[in-house]
């Protein structure tokens, strides 16, 4: 039997956090074996908001560094930037003219992000094509995404098969989201009612970053909003929302039922129990990576050059299907 193709990506801006390592990155590690795996650092979708461009430059490969480090196999996996492989730019364009305009001012993520701006740019609003364009010139069969994103994976949906009712064939792979069941959420510490969110890790407290150190990570634990009471259970109670965010990590990352996490806590003399308790598994799952991390950081060269083999591969796979695209609709390929 073959393999299921598997495409997702990460930007590379602001400081990769927990929400992203449990909603996303560790389902791409745990599963590389049963899958054929394309992973991408998303430089062309950081460029929809304005970028300084040396921090650009640097968070790109320190989110290579973080991928590999993370687990990401270059043995197992295609790991590569986006704006080296010039099929997605290329591509995007051509899905730009079959994509109606309405379908794209609907997106929550684009109406939220573009009310927080002044001046919102072109990119913005055509970032979900652009992602369609990722995942379609793969034929990806799977998109593994945290729950932010499954708009925007049905929305690949939508352009696959309007392209493929326009031209009459089964041109595109139509793609499944894959969501999953824990760490599909993780909330803001300091507001456990809005997601944990990149652009928000500079706020002190917000978010626990994959690279800080353990007394970083405990401080911030120590710091969560919570309640007045002194009750350990999972709870839908929006007053909750805090306790509930922090047994959720913790069952995230030890992998327990929820009656497991709550025993663990059945002795706990208060919310600062919870906190440590919490702050201690997420010290023991990063403190490696971290490790490793600053080890790839330390060798830019070949962490350069496992980025060219990478974008080699994926190139042997977009183009000739962007190719394909554009002598479908019509273009004159060159001779
Ligand atoms: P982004 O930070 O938007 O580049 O997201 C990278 C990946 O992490 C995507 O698959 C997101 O769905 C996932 N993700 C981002 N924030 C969270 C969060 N707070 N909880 C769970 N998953 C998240
Ligand atoms: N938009 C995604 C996010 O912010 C990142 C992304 C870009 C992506 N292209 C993709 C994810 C293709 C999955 C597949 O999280």
């Amino acid at each position: 039997m073959t393999k299921k193709r598997v495409f997702s990506g990460i930007q590379p801006t602001g400081n990769t956090h927990i929400g992203n390592y449990l909603g996303a990155i560790r389902n791409w590690v745990a599963r590389q074996d049963e899958k054929e795996n394309f992973f991408c650092v998303v430089d062309l979708h950081s460029l929809t908001v304005p970028q300084d461009p040396e921090e650009l430059r640097y968070a790109t490969r320190a989110m290579a560094a973080v991928l590999l480090a993370a687990g990401i196999d270059p043995d197992k996996s295609t790991l590569f930037v986006q704006s080296h492989v010039t099929a997605h730019a290329e591509g995007c364009w051509l899905l730009n003219c079959v994509t109606p305009l309405g379908w794209l001012q609907r997106m929550t993520q684009y109406k939220d992000k573009a009310a927080k701006q002044e001046s919102v740019l072109t990119g913005l609003l055509d970032y979900p094509v652009l992602m369609a364009g990722d995942i379609l010139f793969y034929d990806a069969d799977e998109v593994p995404v945290g729950e932010d994103q499954k708009q925007h994976v049905e929305l690949t949906r939508d352009i696959a098969q309007r392209f493929n009712s326009l031209y009459g064939q089964e041109f595109f792979v139509v793609p499944q989201p894959i969501i999953p069941e824990v760490g599909a959420r993780v909330m803001g510490l300091d507001n456990p009612t809005a997601k944990m969110s990149k652009s928000s890790t500079d706020k002190r407290g917000h978010a626990i970053r994959i690279l800080d150190e353990p007394k970083e990570i405990m401080r911030s634990f120590k710091r969560a909003v919570t309640d007045s009471g002194n009750e350990i259970v999972f709870s839908a109670d929006p007053a909750k929302a805090g306790v509930n965010n922090l047994l959720g990590i913790y069952k995230a990352v030890t992998g327990k039922s929820e009656s497991e996490v709550e025993a663990d806590f059945a002795d706990a003399r208060g919310y600062g129990d919870l906190k440590k308790g919490v702050a201690e598994v997420v010290i023991e799952m990063l403190t490696p990576i971290r490790e490793r991390y600053e080890y790839l950081m330390q060798d830019p060269a070949e962490l350069d050059r496992l980025l060219a083999v990478g974008a080699e591969q994926a190139t042997a796979v977009s183009q000739p299907k962007v190719n394909a695209m554009k002598e479908i609709m019509g273009l004159v390929l060159p001779k």
